[in-house]
């Protein structure tokens, strides 16, 4: 009876240290000791033996049950720590792994886009690039611009006025406006830098204006060079350079005349057309681009007015000795002529399937 304990024992020990897994030890421990195992068997069975007996096989069961329940354990840790191990080794997470999907790469908008060519081909010519205010005074962005009191851009219907700005001093009430165009940093530079200077101006703009070619806000690029000698033909030279660049090397350019208050004598501009032959298209229909005029307006310029200069000639600026031209596009307008764009709206409407195109 006893040997066959001591077999018993000796045998579940074996097992116990071979076991490898949690769930092997488990079931390890209900064969070796759960209620239909052989030894808790022996052990009911103590209490028929001959008197004499018991004493000793119980003793021996009662040890080999304690043996066996301490090798249980002692395996339990050794097997979870080594679960635990294998676990960290697999579950390491590698940072240096990409993502999964991989997400794609963002991309500027792209008047972001349109707004960086521009500027990069005026510094290639030796601009500086400028920002300035959107909240400007009446003064900057009218009256140094040389608009008559009752130029009609001066209405509340045209303009946003600010009616009050917290901590602007009372004089400013009705003199502060959302700027209507970038001109007014032609007066702002001239007064920081003294002659010559060759700027552009990026920048947003507002006016009220909506509908399917106005949005109350949009986004201009000024051009101000003045120095002495400057000529209308350096103006020519300089947007027939600009047009080369963004429409093309073999685009021409023409000058219009027209009005702006702060330029004279004032031009608008024309590029010749880059989406027909002669206003034609290849099935002979009329360019919708250009409707069949082979022009395409895309910017005002003008020399700059010599009242303007009177502004600034506490900075050296004089108007008997220097000159200088001026002109403002927006980018609005380029994007969409040059991406062949209907609508300006799809510029602001943030659907990715229009601006992953570009
Ligand atoms: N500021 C004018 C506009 O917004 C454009 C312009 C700029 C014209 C500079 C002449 C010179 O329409």
């Amino acid at each position: 009876m006893i040997d066959a304990i001591t077999e018993l024992r000796d045998a579940g020990l074996a097992r116990i240290a071979a076991a490898q897994t949690s769930a092997e030890l488990e079931q390890l421990r209900i064969a070796l000791l759960g209620r239909k195992a052989e030894l808790p068997n022996l052990l009911r069975g103590v209490a028929e033996l001959p008197p004499e007996q018991r004493g000793p096989v119980g003793r021996a069961a009662n040890e080999a049950r304690g043996a066996l329940e301490a090798a249980l354990e002692t395996a339990g840790a050794r097997i979870a720590a080594a679960e635990l191990e294998a676990r960290l080794l697999s579950d390491r997470i590698d940072i240096t792994l990409p993502a999964d999907p991989l997400p794609r790469p963002g991309r500027l908008h792209l008047l972001t886009q349109v707004r960086r060519e521009i500027e990069d081909v005026f510094i290639g010519l030796g601009f500086r690039i400028e920002e300035g205010p959107e909240i400007e005074s009446v003064y900057f962005n009218f009256d140094a611009l040389n608009h008559d009191p009752t130029h009609p851009a001066r209405l509340e219907s045209d303009t946003f006025y600010l009616s009050e700005l917290p901590g602007a001093p009372e004089e400013m009430a009705g003199r502060l406006l959302l700027r209507t165009h970038t001109s007014p940093m032609q007066v702002r530079a001239m007064l920081a830098t003294p002659p010559p200077i060759a700027i552009i101006v990026p920048g947003r703009v507002y006016r009220r204006d909506s509908d399917v070619t106005h949005t109350p806000q949009f986004h201009q690029i000024e051009g101000l060079v003045v120095a002495e000698d400057i000529t209308l033909a350096d103006l020519k030279g300089t947007l027939l350079a600009f047009s080369r660049a963004i429409f093309g090397p073999d685009r021409e350019i023409r000058l219009r005349p027209h009005f702006f208050p702060f330029t004279e004598p004032s031009v608008e501009v024309d590029v010749s057309c880059f989406n027909c032959d002669h206003g034609r298209l290849a099935d002979d229909s009329r360019c919708p681009l250009c409707k069949g005029t082979t022009w395409i307006e895309i910017l005002g310029a003008g020399m700059v007015d010599p009242n303007v200069l009177g502004h600034v000639t506490a900075n050296g600026y004089d108007p008997e000795r220097h000159q200088g031209f001026a002109f403002g596009m927006g980018i609005e307008r380029i994007a969409m002529l040059k991406h062949g764009i209907g609508d300006l709206r799809l510029l602001y409407d943030n659907d990715l399937r229009f601006l992953e195109q570009f």
